[in-house]
């Protein structure tokens, strides 16, 4: 609680505290109600660029613009009291450069109330997280895939097997020398992800990264089996709400093609009102 009786909202300073303690739990949020549902017991909600893939049904998070990621942001934002909300920045909305990331990241934080943004890529955005962050950005960051590289990457491959550890641990120790609070690690192997833990001074998020890591997250669509387009060896599903939704859509259907819905208890009579309940009946 703050001094004004409102709960504080985590901040990135807290969450660099968690270093090697308690493990970070993260997921994602898209909307108001999920974000209240998230936000009772995880410590950072992200609006995430899979937002195109889960909720607009795009092949990829690379079609997803700056002013969906704000209109998802600020619906998440009315659902968020107390974990720290974090949003993507969308493919070509930073990789031009710092000025560019700058602006459109001030754009997420004004617009939003967010307080940190995330951006995928090590090394070569290492630059671009220093001058964000100097310039009061809190900046989250995500290696190994990488899904908006997709098709440099050739599909969805796991990153960092054999020789190629090297380069993510690079990317890994780059960004947490450029000033980033937290680094998502998607699809790498275990003992990779183990020695970036051990290596950087920040926290690692994985995903499809093993227990090793500082914290998990996963996109809250894929672990309630709500998108089921696909699914990744990474994820497990806490639930299956989407094959409970087609069978709530089949009953719905069943009831009203047999006159069964609405029942008498839905319908109004012409008589004097009453109040059941609060409401008119
Ligand atoms: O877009 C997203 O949801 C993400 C997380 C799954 C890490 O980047």
């Amino acid at each position: 609680m703050s001094a004004t009786g409102e709960v504080k909202a985590l901040t990135p300073p807290d969450i660099v505290a968690r270093k090697g303690g308690t493990p970070l739990v993260c997921l994602t949020a898209y909307t108001t109600p999920m974000a209240r549902l998230v936000d009772t017991t995880c410590d950072i909600v992200l609006v995430g660029d899979s937002v195109g893939m889960v909720l607009h049904g795009l092949p990829s998070t690379l079609g997803v613009t700056l002013d969906m990621m704000i209109m998802h942001a600020q619906a998440v934002s009315r659902g968020v009291e107390r974990a720290l909300m974090v949003v993507d920045m969308p493919f070509g909305s930073y990789e031009e450069g710092p000025e560019q990331a700058f602006r459109n990241a001030a754009r997420l934080m004004a617009e939003t109330g967010c307080a940190a943004v995330k951006l995928e890529g090590g090394e070569s955005m290492a630059g671009t997280i220093q001058f964000l962050v100097t310039r009061g950005i809190p900046v989250m960051a995500h290696v190994g895939l990488t899904p908006q590289a997709v098709n440099t990457f050739g599909g969805y491959k796991v990153q960092g097997r054999g020789n190629d550890a090297e380069r993510i641990l690079r990317d890994a120790d780059a960004v947490s020398k450029a000033g980033a609070f937290a680094v998502v690690l998607e699809k790498v192997p275990e003992a990779l992800a183990r020695t970036i833990t051990a290596d950087v001074a920040i926290p690692t998020i994985g995903i499809g990264a093993s227990s090793a890591c500082d914290g998990q997250i996963l996109v809250v669509d894929d672990m309630l089996g709500m998108f089921t387009d696909f699914r990744p060896k990474f994820v497990k599903r806490y639930a299956e709400l989407g094959e409970q939704a087609q069978a709530a859509i089949a009953a719905y259907t069943r009831e009203v093609r047999e006159r069964r819905f609405p029942g008498a208890e839905h319908v109004f009579g012409d008589g004097p009102k009453t109040i059941k309940g609060g409401e008119a009946a």
